[in-house]
């Protein structure tokens, strides 16, 4: 059985995550999500809110996907789960750069390779901060997130 590690904030999960995952559950047999507790940007929602919205999002695939929360090092993390890859999905070459050294310092730390899945040019501009930003000014997310996401979007910029 191969393992997949799909490691981000998820603050929001977008389309464009969804869309990344939903292609390593038809690459790879069980796909661990893991939800950084603390990231490096001030959080909107915590790690149990977003927790919840990605096991609602995919609570019909829950027999192969396990969502964790997790501080500290992701290779730490990755270890104890018994991954085999990282997956990151790739936006743009603006991505590539902070991804390439992640890749590689992760690789250096524990031996696990991480792979890149180029984003759907669909989502390719989607980003969770921007998204935050069209909400808070009073646009509509309706196409860059799932509905329960601009529930959520909404309830938290009421
Ligand atoms: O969705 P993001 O914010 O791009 O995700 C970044 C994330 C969570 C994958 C990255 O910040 C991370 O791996 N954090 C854990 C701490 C760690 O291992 N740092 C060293 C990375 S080389």
């Amino acid at each position: 059985m191969t393992t997949a590690l799909c490691p981000g904030s998820f603050d929001p999960p977008t389309n464009g995550h969804v869309d990344v995952i939903r292609r390593c559950l038809s690459i790879f047999n069980h796909v661990v999500l893991a939800v950084v507790a603390n990231p490096s940007k001030q959080a909107l929602f915590d790690s149990n809110e977003r927790t919840a919205m990605l096991e609602e999002l995919f609570k019909d695939e829950a027999d192969r996907i396990e969502i964790k929360a997790f501080s500290g090092l992701l290779v730490d993390f990755a270890r104890d789960r018994r991954v085999d890859v990282i997956v990151k999905g790739l936006r743009a070459v603006s991505d590539f750069e902070y991804e390439l050294q992640m890749a590689q310092m992760n690789e250096s730390l524990s031996g696990i390779n991480t792979l890149f899945l180029p984003t759907n040019p669909e989502y390719g501009y989607l980003s969770s901060s921007l998204v935050k930003e069209v909400v808070r000014l009073g646009g509509s997310a309706d196409t860059m997130v799932p509905p329960l996401v601009v529930t959520a979007l909404k309830e938290r910029y009421a």
